[in-house]
Protein backbone atom coordinates (compact mmCIF):
# COMPACT_ATOMS: atom_id res chain seq x y z
CA UNK A 1 0.00 0.00 0.00
CA UNK A 2 1.57 3.37 -1.23
CA UNK A 3 -1.37 6.05 -0.96
CA UNK A 4 0.94 8.20 0.24
CA UNK A 5 3.94 8.14 -1.80
CA UNK A 6 5.97 11.26 -2.35
CA UNK A 7 4.22 12.96 0.90
CA UNK A 8 6.31 13.75 3.80
CA UNK A 9 5.10 13.16 7.23
CA UNK A 10 6.25 14.85 10.63
CA UNK A 11 5.56 12.44 13.85
CA UNK A 12 5.90 13.80 17.31
CA UNK A 13 6.52 11.36 19.64
CA UNK A 14 7.72 9.01 17.18
CA UNK A 15 10.29 7.30 19.66
CA UNK A 16 7.79 4.89 20.87
CA UNK A 17 4.11 3.73 21.95
CA UNK A 18 1.77 5.20 19.45
CA UNK A 19 3.98 7.16 17.74
CA UNK A 20 6.66 4.90 16.61
CA UNK A 21 3.30 2.80 15.18
CA UNK A 22 2.00 5.75 13.34
CA UNK A 23 5.82 6.24 11.98
CA UNK A 24 6.13 2.64 10.90
CA UNK A 25 2.58 2.85 9.16
CA UNK A 26 2.87 6.21 7.24
CA UNK A 27 6.48 4.62 6.38
CA UNK A 28 4.73 1.50 4.96
CA UNK A 29 2.07 3.47 3.53
CA UNK A 30 5.08 5.24 1.39
CA UNK A 31 5.29 8.56 2.99
CA UNK A 32 8.97 9.84 3.73
CA UNK A 33 8.75 10.31 8.07
CA UNK A 34 10.42 13.33 10.21
CA UNK A 35 10.61 11.66 14.01
CA UNK A 36 10.93 13.76 16.78
CA UNK A 37 11.18 13.27 20.53
CA UNK A 38 13.64 13.57 23.15
CA UNK A 39 14.85 10.15 23.55
CA UNK A 40 17.40 9.98 20.28
CA UNK A 41 18.44 6.83 20.52
CA UNK A 42 15.04 5.58 20.66
CA UNK A 43 14.13 8.09 17.25
CA UNK A 44 17.26 6.23 15.65
CA UNK A 45 16.06 2.61 16.72
CA UNK A 46 12.46 3.14 14.71
CA UNK A 47 14.42 5.12 12.00
CA UNK A 48 16.94 1.92 11.19
CA UNK A 49 13.71 0.06 10.42
CA UNK A 50 12.25 2.60 7.90
CA UNK A 51 12.96 2.26 4.26
CA UNK A 52 11.83 6.07 2.70
CA UNK A 53 14.57 7.74 3.55
CA UNK A 54 13.43 9.01 7.65
CA UNK A 55 14.94 11.80 8.97
CA UNK A 56 15.46 12.32 13.02
CA UNK A 57 15.08 15.97 14.36
CA UNK A 58 15.48 15.70 18.32
CA UNK A 59 12.81 18.21 20.32
CA UNK A 60 11.67 19.09 23.68
CA UNK A 61 8.36 20.18 23.61
CA UNK A 62 8.21 21.38 27.24
CA UNK A 63 9.84 24.76 26.96
CA UNK A 64 8.08 28.00 25.77
CA UNK A 65 8.96 28.73 22.03
CA UNK A 66 9.91 24.36 21.76
CA UNK A 67 6.71 24.45 18.98
CA UNK A 68 8.15 27.35 16.88
CA UNK A 69 11.33 25.92 16.79
CA UNK A 70 11.15 22.56 16.12
CA UNK A 71 8.42 23.99 12.97
CA UNK A 72 11.66 26.04 11.97
CA UNK A 73 13.96 23.26 12.38
CA UNK A 74 11.51 20.99 9.97
CA UNK A 75 11.37 24.14 7.50
CA UNK A 76 14.77 24.19 7.05
CA UNK A 77 15.64 20.85 6.94
CA UNK A 78 13.15 19.86 4.56
CA UNK A 79 11.02 22.73 2.87
CA UNK A 80 8.00 21.47 4.42
CA UNK A 81 5.34 18.54 5.30
CA UNK A 82 1.89 17.36 3.95
CA UNK A 83 1.44 15.47 7.02
CA UNK A 84 1.75 16.59 10.84
CA UNK A 85 0.36 14.21 13.33
CA UNK A 86 0.84 15.78 16.69
CA UNK A 87 1.56 12.71 18.72
CA UNK A 88 3.48 13.87 21.61
CA UNK A 89 1.71 13.92 24.94
CA UNK A 90 2.15 12.87 28.63
CA UNK A 91 0.32 11.93 31.75
CA UNK A 92 -0.31 13.45 35.37
CA UNK A 93 -2.20 12.33 37.41
CA UNK A 94 -3.22 12.88 41.16
CA UNK A 95 -6.47 14.07 43.47
CA UNK A 96 -7.36 17.23 41.68
CA UNK A 97 -7.12 19.40 44.77
CA UNK A 98 -3.26 18.70 44.79
CA UNK A 99 -2.82 19.69 41.21
CA UNK A 100 0.39 22.09 41.06
CA UNK A 101 0.33 24.67 38.65
CA UNK A 102 3.92 24.09 37.89
CA UNK A 103 2.48 20.44 36.71
CA UNK A 104 -0.22 22.13 34.67
CA UNK A 105 1.96 24.12 32.74
CA UNK A 106 4.66 21.65 31.80
CA UNK A 107 1.71 18.99 30.46
CA UNK A 108 0.03 22.48 29.08
CA UNK A 109 3.35 23.00 26.99
CA UNK A 110 3.97 19.28 25.97
CA UNK A 111 0.21 18.12 25.45
CA UNK A 112 -1.47 21.40 23.73
CA UNK A 113 0.67 24.63 23.37
CA UNK A 114 3.45 23.45 21.71
CA UNK A 115 1.53 20.82 19.04
CA UNK A 116 -0.51 24.06 18.51
CA UNK A 117 2.12 26.64 17.71
CA UNK A 118 4.23 23.64 15.31
CA UNK A 119 1.37 23.35 13.79
CA UNK A 120 1.02 27.33 12.96
CA UNK A 121 4.74 26.99 12.52
CA UNK A 122 4.19 24.35 9.29
CA UNK A 123 0.98 25.74 7.85
CA UNK A 124 1.94 28.13 5.61
CA UNK A 125 4.15 25.70 3.64
CA UNK A 126 1.73 23.24 4.14
CA UNK A 127 -0.45 25.67 2.26
CA UNK A 128 2.31 26.71 -0.24
CA UNK A 129 2.90 22.87 -1.33
CA UNK A 130 -1.68 22.74 -2.18
CA UNK A 131 -2.92 21.57 1.27
CA UNK A 132 -2.34 18.72 3.49
CA UNK A 133 -3.77 17.15 6.98
CA UNK A 134 -3.23 17.48 10.10
CA UNK A 135 -3.56 14.29 12.75
CA UNK A 136 -3.81 15.66 16.28
CA UNK A 137 -3.81 13.20 19.33
CA UNK A 138 -6.47 13.49 21.48
CA UNK A 139 -8.02 10.77 24.00
CA UNK A 140 -11.46 9.33 25.39
CA UNK A 141 -10.11 11.66 28.41
CA UNK A 142 -11.70 14.57 26.46
CA UNK A 143 -15.35 13.20 26.36
CA UNK A 144 -15.66 11.35 29.55
CA UNK A 145 -14.69 12.89 32.87
CA UNK A 146 -11.51 10.30 34.00
CA UNK A 147 -10.90 10.47 37.95
CA UNK A 148 -7.49 12.21 38.84
CA UNK A 149 -6.52 12.89 35.14
CA UNK A 150 -8.19 17.06 35.69
CA UNK A 151 -5.45 18.59 34.02
CA UNK A 152 -4.19 15.73 31.36
CA UNK A 153 -8.20 15.15 30.23
CA UNK A 154 -8.45 19.71 30.37
CA UNK A 155 -5.15 19.78 27.51
CA UNK A 156 -7.15 17.17 25.52
CA UNK A 157 -10.47 18.97 25.07
CA UNK A 158 -8.24 21.83 24.39
CA UNK A 159 -6.70 19.82 21.84
CA UNK A 160 -10.43 18.87 20.26
CA UNK A 161 -11.63 22.40 20.17
CA UNK A 162 -8.30 23.86 18.40
CA UNK A 163 -8.75 20.84 15.93
CA UNK A 164 -11.93 22.25 15.05
CA UNK A 165 -10.80 25.85 14.99
CA UNK A 166 -8.19 25.46 12.23
CA UNK A 167 -9.82 23.21 10.74
CA UNK A 168 -12.25 26.37 10.37
CA UNK A 169 -9.38 28.40 9.55
CA UNK A 170 -7.51 26.11 7.09
CA UNK A 171 -10.16 24.39 4.96
CA UNK A 172 -10.05 26.92 2.57
CA UNK A 173 -6.25 27.28 1.83
CA UNK A 174 -6.78 22.85 1.35
CA UNK A 175 -5.66 21.96 5.13
CA UNK A 176 -7.69 19.10 6.77
CA UNK A 177 -7.36 18.83 10.51
CA UNK A 178 -9.45 16.03 12.57
CA UNK A 179 -8.69 14.27 15.76
CA UNK A 180 -8.04 10.53 17.05
CA UNK A 181 -9.29 10.08 20.67
CA UNK A 182 -7.79 7.05 21.28
CA UNK A 183 -9.32 4.43 24.35
CA UNK A 184 -7.12 2.08 26.56
CA UNK A 185 -3.55 1.90 24.46
CA UNK A 186 -1.19 -0.47 26.35
CA UNK A 187 2.13 1.56 26.01
CA UNK A 188 4.76 2.83 28.46
CA UNK A 189 2.10 5.15 29.01
CA UNK A 190 -0.39 3.04 30.32
CA UNK A 191 1.20 -0.28 30.98
CA UNK A 192 2.77 0.64 34.48
CA UNK A 193 -0.72 1.27 36.22
CA UNK A 194 -2.00 -2.18 34.11
CA UNK A 195 0.70 -4.30 35.66
CA UNK A 196 0.40 -2.00 39.06
CA UNK A 197 -3.32 -3.96 39.02
CA UNK A 198 -3.67 -7.40 38.08
CA UNK A 199 -7.12 -8.49 36.87
CA UNK A 200 -7.14 -4.50 35.31
CA UNK A 201 -6.58 -5.79 31.75
CA UNK A 202 -9.29 -8.55 32.00
CA UNK A 203 -11.69 -6.09 33.87
CA UNK A 204 -10.87 -3.00 31.16
CA UNK A 205 -11.36 -5.54 27.90
CA UNK A 206 -14.61 -7.13 29.50
CA UNK A 207 -15.66 -3.37 29.38
CA UNK A 208 -14.88 -2.58 25.87
CA UNK A 209 -17.36 -3.95 23.34
CA UNK A 210 -14.43 -5.50 21.24
CA UNK A 211 -13.11 -7.23 24.42
CA UNK A 212 -9.57 -6.40 24.10
CA UNK A 213 -7.43 -3.30 25.03
CA UNK A 214 -5.95 -1.59 21.76
CA UNK A 215 -2.35 -1.54 20.30
CA UNK A 216 -0.65 0.88 18.50
CA UNK A 217 -1.58 -0.30 14.67
CA UNK A 218 -5.07 0.16 15.72
CA UNK A 219 -4.78 4.03 16.27
CA UNK A 220 -1.96 4.33 13.26
CA UNK A 221 -4.87 2.50 11.16
CA UNK A 222 -6.74 5.42 11.50
CA UNK A 223 -4.18 8.29 10.94
CA UNK A 224 -2.79 6.55 7.53
CA UNK A 225 -6.55 7.26 6.89
CA UNK A 226 -6.81 10.35 7.74
CA UNK A 227 -3.42 11.13 6.46
CA UNK A 228 -5.05 9.83 2.80
CA UNK A 229 -6.92 11.07 -0.21
CA UNK A 230 -9.57 8.55 0.91
CA UNK A 231 -10.27 11.35 4.06
CA UNK A 232 -10.30 14.16 1.51
CA UNK A 233 -13.71 15.05 2.57
CA UNK A 234 -13.42 15.01 6.59
CA UNK A 235 -11.70 17.69 8.38
CA UNK A 236 -12.64 19.12 12.34
CA UNK A 237 -13.73 15.51 12.89
CA UNK A 238 -12.58 14.02 16.49
CA UNK A 239 -12.91 10.02 15.96
CA UNK A 240 -12.91 7.73 18.78
CA UNK A 241 -10.85 4.82 18.33
CA UNK A 242 -11.23 2.99 21.49
CA UNK A 243 -12.94 -0.90 20.61
CA UNK A 244 -16.41 0.76 21.42
CA UNK A 245 -15.41 1.23 25.23
CA UNK A 246 -16.89 5.04 24.93
CA UNK A 247 -19.89 4.40 22.99
CA UNK A 248 -21.58 1.31 24.72
CA UNK A 249 -22.79 0.27 27.48
CA UNK A 250 -20.92 -2.33 29.51
CA UNK A 251 -21.81 -5.54 30.96
CA UNK A 252 -22.78 -5.28 34.65
CA UNK A 253 -21.65 -9.38 34.88
CA UNK A 254 -17.94 -10.15 35.65
CA UNK A 255 -15.45 -10.31 33.28
CA UNK A 256 -15.46 -13.94 33.06
CA UNK A 257 -19.06 -13.56 32.39
CA UNK A 258 -18.53 -11.11 29.53
CA UNK A 259 -16.94 -13.16 27.29
CA UNK A 260 -17.74 -13.27 23.47
CA UNK A 261 -20.09 -15.75 22.72
CA UNK A 262 -18.32 -18.84 20.64
N1 LIG B 1 -1.83 4.94 25.50
C1 LIG B 1 -3.09 5.32 25.64
O1 LIG B 1 -3.92 4.57 26.19
C2 LIG B 1 -3.54 6.65 25.15
C3 LIG B 1 -4.92 6.91 25.20
C4 LIG B 1 -5.37 8.14 24.74
C5 LIG B 1 -4.50 9.06 24.22
N2 LIG B 1 -3.17 8.78 24.17
C6 LIG B 1 -2.30 9.81 23.61
O2 LIG B 1 -1.50 9.27 22.58
C7 LIG B 1 -0.25 9.95 22.52
C8 LIG B 1 0.89 8.94 22.60
O3 LIG B 1 0.76 8.23 23.82
P1 LIG B 1 1.53 6.87 24.12
O4 LIG B 1 0.59 6.01 24.84
O5 LIG B 1 2.20 6.37 22.90
O6 LIG B 1 2.58 7.40 25.19
P2 LIG B 1 4.13 7.07 25.44
O7 LIG B 1 4.41 5.66 25.09
O8 LIG B 1 4.41 7.54 26.81
O9 LIG B 1 4.85 8.00 24.37
C9 LIG B 1 4.78 9.39 24.50
C10 LIG B 1 5.57 10.03 23.38
O10 LIG B 1 5.54 11.46 23.57
C11 LIG B 1 6.86 11.96 23.58
N3 LIG B 1 7.05 13.05 24.55
C12 LIG B 1 6.69 13.06 25.86
N4 LIG B 1 7.11 14.20 26.44
C13 LIG B 1 7.77 14.90 25.48
C14 LIG B 1 8.46 16.15 25.48
N5 LIG B 1 8.61 16.90 26.58
N6 LIG B 1 9.01 16.58 24.31
C15 LIG B 1 8.90 15.84 23.18
N7 LIG B 1 8.26 14.65 23.13
C16 LIG B 1 7.72 14.19 24.27
C17 LIG B 1 7.72 10.77 24.01
O11 LIG B 1 9.02 10.90 23.43
P3 LIG B 1 10.38 11.14 24.27
O12 LIG B 1 10.23 10.47 25.59
O13 LIG B 1 11.41 10.55 23.36
O14 LIG B 1 10.49 12.63 24.37
C18 LIG B 1 7.01 9.59 23.39
O15 LIG B 1 7.46 9.33 22.09
C19 LIG B 1 -0.26 10.94 23.68
O16 LIG B 1 -0.65 12.22 23.21
C20 LIG B 1 -1.31 10.39 24.61
O17 LIG B 1 -1.89 11.37 25.43
C21 LIG B 1 -2.67 7.60 24.63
Amino acid sequence: MTVLASKMALVTGASRGIGEGVARALDAAGARVILTGRAVADLERVAADLGNDPLVLPADLAPGGAGTRLAEAVLSATGGVDVLVNNAGMAIGGASEDLKEADLDLIVSVNFRSLLMLAVGLAPAMMERGGGSIINMSSVASVRGPVGRVAYSATKGAIDAMTRALAADWGPKGIRVNAINPGLIVTEMTEESLSANPGRVEELAARTALRRLGEPDDVAAVVVFLASDAAGYLTGETIVVDGGMVRTIAPRSSPSAAKPAG
